[in-house]
Order: C-alpha cells, then sequence, then structure tokens
C-alpha cells in the first residue's frame, strides 16, 4: 500500500517568521517524522510572482526559504522537497483547470478581495487566478491532504471543486482533498497584537527563526503588553503564549505572576528572548552553511527533490491531455 499524499508550500517573500515556524513548519515536520505520508514541500515561488518583490530579491529569498526549510527539520531523504517554478507541470495544469473554473468563484475569494484592496498598485490576473496555480500545486501529486492555516480553508474547497468540475467533464481522476488542520498557537504581532503576525507587516512585528539573539531581545524590548481599556492585554498574552510553546522551563511562573498580577514584563521577555534564540541556535548555523556552502549541497538537494517531483507530475500531466484531448 502506497502511502497517503501530503502536499504543502510557503511562498518565499521573505525569511521565515515564529509564526510561519509554529503555525506551518514544525507540523511539517512532525508529519514527515511520524513516517505515515509521503510528504511533498515546496517553494512557491509561481505564486510569489503574483508579489511587488524585486526579481534579485525573489532569486535570493527562493534559496532562503529552501535553506530554512531544511535547516527547520524538513529531511530531503524522507521529504520531496521542491522549488514550484522547476516543474513546468504545475503553470501547465493550472491552465487546464482555468478552463474548467467559473470566474465568478474566483472574485469570491476572500484572499483576492484582501489583496485588491492592499496591493492596490498591481492587481493582476495572477492574484485572481491564484487559487487555481494552488490546485494544481496539489493535484498534480494527486494529495488527498494538505495541512495549512485557516486562511487557506476557502482555496482548498476551492481546489475541491475544481478536481470535481474536472471529474464531472472528463471522467473521474481527481482524488478528493481534504485541508489538514492541525491545533496551531495565533501568533500575534508584537507592535500590534490584535493582528495575525506576519512578515507584511513590517520588520518590527515580527521575529525571524534566523534573528540573532541580541536582535530578538531587541525586538522584544519594544513589544507592546500595556493593557487597554482593562481588557487583558493581548500583547502579554501573546508572550506568554510564545514562552509556552518555546519551552520555556519558566512558563508555568510568569503566568501565575500574570494572574496575580506581580508579572514583570521585562523578566518575561528577557527569559522568552533566551527560549527563541536556544530552540534557533542550531537551525542559524545550518542555515548559513546551507547558504554560504561553496559546494552547492542546497542546489544538489532542491535538483534531487526536482526530479522526484518532475517524475510524479509528468505522470500527472501525461495522463491530464490525454482525458483532456490533448493527445
Ligand atoms: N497559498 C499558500 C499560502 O500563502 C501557499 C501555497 C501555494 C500552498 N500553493 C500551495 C499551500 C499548495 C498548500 C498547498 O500559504
Amino acid at each position: 500500500m502506497s502511502k497517503p499524499v501530503i502536499i504543502s508550500g510557503i511562498q518565499p517573500t521573505g525569511n521565515l517568521h515564529i509564526g510561519n515556524y509554529l503555525g506551518a513548519v514544525k507540523k511539517w515536520v512532525e508529519l514527515q517524522n511520524s513516517g505515515k505520508y509521503d510528504l511533498y514541500i515546496f517553494v512557491a515561488d509561481l505564486h510569489a510572482l503574483t508579489g511587488n518583490q524585486t526579481a534579485d530579491n525573489r532569486r535570493h529569498q527562493i534559496l532562503v526559504a529552501a535553506a530554512e526549510l531544511i535547516a527547520a527539520g524538513i529531511d530531503p531523504k524522507k521529504t520531496t522537497l521542491f522549488i514550484q517554478s522547476h516543474i513546468p507541470e504545475h503553470a501547465e495544469l493550472a491552465w487546464i483547470f482555468n478552463t474548467v473554473t467559473p470566474v465568478a468563484e474566483l472574485y469570491r475569494m476572500t484572499q483576492f478581495k484582501d489583496k485588491s484592496v492592499n496591493q492596490d498598485k498591481n492587481i493582476n490576473t495572477g492574484l485572481l487566478t491564484y487559487p487555481v496555480l494552488q490546485a494544481a500545486d496539489v493535484l498534480l501529486y494527486k494529495a488527498t491532504q494538505v495541512p495549512v492555516g485557516l486562511d487557506q480553508v476557502q482555496h482548498l474547497e476551492l481546489t475541491r471543486d475544481i478536481a470535481r468540475w474536472f471529474n464531472n467533464r472528463y471522467g473521474e481522476f481527481f482524488p478528493e482533498v481534504k485541508p489538514l488542520l492541525t491545533n496551531v498557537p495565533k501568533v500575534m504581532s508584537l507592535l500590534e497584537p490584535t493582528k495575525k503576525m506576519s512578515k507584511s507587516l513590517g520588520q518590527g512585528q515580527v521575529i525571524e527563526m534566523a534573528d540573532d539573539p541580541d536582535t530578538i531581545l531587541k525586538k522584544l524590548k519594544k513589544a507592546i503588553t500595556a493593557t487597554e481599556g482593562g481588557a487583558k492585554a493581548p500583547g502579554a498574552q501573546n508572550l506568554l503564549l510564545l514562552l509556552e510553546h518555546f519551552g520555556g522551563s519558566n512558563y508555568q511562573d510568569f503566568a501565575k505572576a500574570e494572574k496575580a498580577g506581580t508579572i514583570q514584563y521585562g523578566d518575561l521577555k528577557q527569559a522568552l528572548a533566551e527560549a527563541i534564540a536556544d530552540t534557533f541556535a542550531a537551525f542559524r548555523v545550518r542555515r548559513q552553511k546551507l547558504l554560504d556552502n561553496e559546494t552547492d549541497e542546497l542546489a544538489a538537494i532542491l535538483k534531487t527533490g526536482g526530479a522526484k517531483a518532475r517524475r510524479a507530475a509528468e505522470k500527472t500531466i501525461a495522463e491530464v491531455r490525454t482525458l483532456v484531448g490533448l493527445r
């Protein structure tokens, strides 16, 4: 029996931060290490083309994303790790899916509506058809489960619809996909703790996995903990949650002090900075090695992963071409 295929991807639009880690990457590593799945993880560089990054920055961040995934525990021996654009079949299948997807369904997508407002300089067609490419990413490998955050659930429902529209027209072929919603902590921004931590908010708002211990402490020192209108301070709750998840041994003491109203936020920030810096100590070293490695270990890993993904992708596309009458 072959193992169920699980796939997920991440856009190379900035260094990974601790919200990406707790919300996604850490879960992927757990799925990988369970040995129960055939796991595919990729850098969604074609998706990143819909944003406003420069070409040089994009080129750099694609490699950074791959290096960070490996440094965080994605083991290329266990997981098929690859760069989306290395597999041209993603774009080909996305085109075919465009032709079975009603455009009105794409205008309904929340992420498209949000981006049309927030990225008003460049509302390109790729932003609209973004979820069609995402459906191709998933179905190209006949994945049945996709670990994603809540914000991606609508896209996965569309993936399921696209598979159905295709199957209805051309015959039963693509499987049904389910989002794999794991119980992940919601990490908030440091300076605007009512918003989710996100690279789009800006540097001071996120702690990157690659930040050195001094930078982590500096950022935390500026983090908002103040209470507003007597409500429990969301910033303080966020820092406590992070201490819990980054294994601060003194978490219980701080949690008690917080309830008793005797908590010293300076001490909490210090303890948290140490816990985060320790968690990623080995990560920082491995990441740097991969990025300045002269033997091109990273390129070799991506070549092997790409070749493996390509074999699976070619097989699907060959069958799809026959089904739709392109040969
Ligand atoms: N849209 C996803 C995000 O922004 C990234 C992504 C692209 C993805 N293709 C995917 C995730 C396929 C899961 C499966 O987080």
